[in-house]
Formats: structure tokens, C-alpha cells, sequence
């Protein structure tokens, strides 16, 4: 994947509770050194480690956000 000075910076959205938003296409190497790749225009890379579909968010985290705390838990 290239990667030179002149390319415009991508943009990762952090999102509380949620997955981080990453503009694509991306590729992700993962612990086993294997990679993964996408080319939609934004992915949902899953931080909570609950998705079936690792690294990909599946919504699964949505599940535990649930609490009485939680009210204001974003989506991915
Ligand atoms: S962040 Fe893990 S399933 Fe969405």
C-alpha cells in the first residue's frame, strides 16, 4: 500500500465504546502476521475483540453497552 509524504493524511474516528472508523481501503496485519484487506470507502475496525468477524466490527459490541451507564453508547 503506498504510503509517500504526498498523500492526504486518512482519517481514524475514535468512537467511545465503539469501533475506530478508518477511511479505506486498508490493510491490517494482525497478531499471526497474516493481513486482512478492504476496500470500502470507510471500515469499522472492532476494538472490543467481540466480533465474529475480527478485525471487522460486526456490532457485537453493541451487546455489552447495555448498562445503566451506558446510555449514550455510539454505534459502529
Ligand atoms: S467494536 Fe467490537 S464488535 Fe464492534
Amino acid at each position: 500500500m503506498p504510503n509517500s509524504p504526498s498523500d492526504t493524511p486518512r482519517r481514524i474516528t475514535v468512537q467511545r465504546r465503539g469501533p475506530l472508523l478508518v477511511e479505506g481501503p486498508v490493510e491490517v496485519e494482525l497478531e499471526d502476521g497474516t493481513t486482512v484487506s478492504s476496500d470500502r470507502f470507510r471500515v469499522a475496525l472492532c476494538t472490543c475483540r467481540r466480533s465474529r468477524r475480527y478485525p471487522w466490527c460486526d456490532t457485537s459490541h453493541r451487546a455489552r453497552s447495555s448498562g445503566p451507564d451506558d446510555g449514550a453508547a455510539s454505534g459502529g
